[in-house]
């Protein structure tokens, strides 16, 4: 664990082709502030639904309308279930912006594998240093998991589904949103896909169809309560939102993570949102 926290080595580590969990946390405990997103302690591309994308502080307020989004499509007969003592879990939390939001509504903690992020987290949110496929927690000891556009990066999708499922009290829900990366199709996606796993670190075993990713909840144990494909609420706009911006955001983005990153706007990612319960 210590080597995580070790970020003189975070840059040499994020050039490596070998992705394990301590690399998604040197890309995040090297970027700081630095990450492609400019503002603040933004870490998600946002739900940009009435939102204008030529202010460059709408980013923040779309990161914010996500965290909302997801919260809002929980199972309702689980949510009355809740008591204060209700233990949540935000697997993937960056700073903790849904915690926050979360307030002490129940017992929220935050997993991550980025102390950098942990260190910056909001003020006054629980959270612990883990792995999303290895989560420290007993058989059935939570009531809802959530997770913000991070499962790309754990290793993999499925063991951290599997994972969610086990620590999940009997009916408890699980929500999300989910970055989805189709398989190349075609030379130029076939060429940049590499870049992107490498810059974005995320396994390969995470490349797969929508399709593949809902299969994926089903097989250990979830019923999908809700399903919607958001790349038009959440991609295209942030797409614009970048391009605009571009100048500004160049300016303080890492440029190791702009050169590995630039096809980024290119590769036909999609976007899910989606909400589940533990069968
Ligand atoms: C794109 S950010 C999203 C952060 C946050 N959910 C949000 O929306 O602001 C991805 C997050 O996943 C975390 N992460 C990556 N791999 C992880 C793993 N194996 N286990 C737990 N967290 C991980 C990163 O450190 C980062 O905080």
């Amino acid at each position: 664990m210590t080597g995580w926290r070790d970020e003189r080595n975070g840059f040499s580590r994020r050039l490596s082709w070998v992705r394990r969990d301590d690399q998604a946390a040197a890309l995040y405990d090297t970027l700081r502030g630095r990450l492609i997103y400019a503002p603040s302690q933004v870490a998600n591309m946002g739900y940009w639904e009435g939102l204008d994308v030529r202010r460059f502080q709408s980013l923040e307020t779309a990161s914010d309308a996500l965290f909302r989004r997801v919260l809002g499509m929980r199972h309702d007969a689980t949510i009355a279930e809740s008591t204060s003592r209700s233990v949540v879990l935000d697997v993937g939390c960056g700073y903790g912006g849904l915690l926050e939001i979360l307030g002490d509504e129940m017992l929220n903690v935050g997993v991550n594998v980025s102390f950098g992020q942990l260190a910056r987290r909001r003020p006054g949110v629980r959270v612990a240093g883990a792995s999303a496929s290895s989560l420290p927690l007993r058989r059935a000891s939570v009531s809802g998991v959530v997770s913000v556009e991070a499962a790309h990066h754990f290793h993999t999708r499925r063991d951290f589904y599997a994972e969610a499922r086990r620590v999940l009290e009997p009916s408890g829900w699980m929500s999300g949103s989910e970055l989805v990366v189709p398989p190349a199709r075609g030379v130029l996606q076939k060429m940049t896909l590499p870049f992107h796993r490498r810059g974005m670190q995320f396994p390969q075993g995470n490349v797969g169809s929508v399709e593949t990713l809902r299969g994926g909840l089903e097989d250990v144990g979830f019923e999908i309560t809700h399903w919607e494909e958001a790349t038009g609420r959440v991609i295209a706009p942030f797409k614009r939102w970048l391009i605009r911006h571009l100048p500004r955001v160049l300016l303080k983005a890492d440029p190791q993570y702009v050169v590995l990153n630039a096809g980024f706007l290119f590769y036909p990612w999609k976007y899910v949102l989606y909400s589940a319960q533990a069968q």
